[in-house]
């Protein structure tokens, strides 16, 4: 994907607290961008308009929707916007009819809002596979390997929060696509800098804010 040079002053707030700094963004918080600023004054004051204030409350939402589905190559009617990446993968984890033996594949260099969820079902009989990385890095031989007839789900970050490292989704998708395994890829550090699939995934799910 070409990257492009933009100028940061078009897109940031102004601000004293910033200025005559460089500003690099490490994808942990990035700051505020102007035209989300606008976004929410605009909620603001839609909403303080009471209930005719819901018809453009109600557009820019299918307006989001449009633009997550174009960003994730899918339909907008199979995007959902929920408050953060963590309360999404909680909801894909709470909302599986876990049975006592399945088995979770992940690898040991998630974001903690990827591994929780998953540590949580132990109670629930389902049992952790966890790829570690070797040489630095994470290898997808290795995750295939933890793939077995019980694996109920499969989750991985495409861009690794930790290390940067790229994952290529597609291998793990070609491999559990017809089957009763689930693929679930964290793309919060992925999307809008590489591109970013729907198609080759159960579950993508990414925050906005980085
Ligand atoms: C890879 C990854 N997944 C999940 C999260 C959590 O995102 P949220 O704060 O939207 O729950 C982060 C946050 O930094 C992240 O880097």
């Amino acid at each position: 994907m070409a990257t492009e040079r933009v100028d940061a002053s078009e897109l940031l707030l102004d601000g004293p607290a910033w200025a005559g700094k460089v500003y690099l963004n490490t994808a942990a918080e990035g700051l505020l961008l102007k035209s989300c600023r606008e976004a929410m004054l605009q909620y603001l004051a839609d909403k303080a308009t009471g209930e005719p204030g819901r018809i453009p409350m109600w557009a820019a939402l299918e307006r989001a929707r449009g633009r997550a589905a174009e960003l994730f190559g899918v339909p907008a009617s199979r995007t959902a916007l929920v408050s953060s990446t963590t309360e999404a993968l909680n909801t894909i984890a709470r909302g599986i009819d876990w049975r006592p033996g399945d088995e979770v594949v992940f690898t040991s260099v998630e974001f903690p809002s990827n591994m929780f969820p998953w540590v949580d079902l132990s109670e629930t009989g389902v049992r952790k596979r966890i790829v570690s990385p070797r040489d630095g890095r994470i290898w997808l031989e290795d995750v295939l390997e933890e793939i077995t007839p019980r694996t109920r789900l499969v989750t991985l970050s495409q861009v690794s929060y930790a290390t940067g490292q790229h994952l290529d989704p597609r291998p793990v998708w070609a491999r559990v696509r017809n089957s009763d395994t689930l693929l679930c890829v964290d793309a919060t550090q992925a999307a809008g800098r590489v591109p970013v699939s729907g198609e080759h995934a159960d579950f993508a799910v990414a925050s906005v804010f980085k």
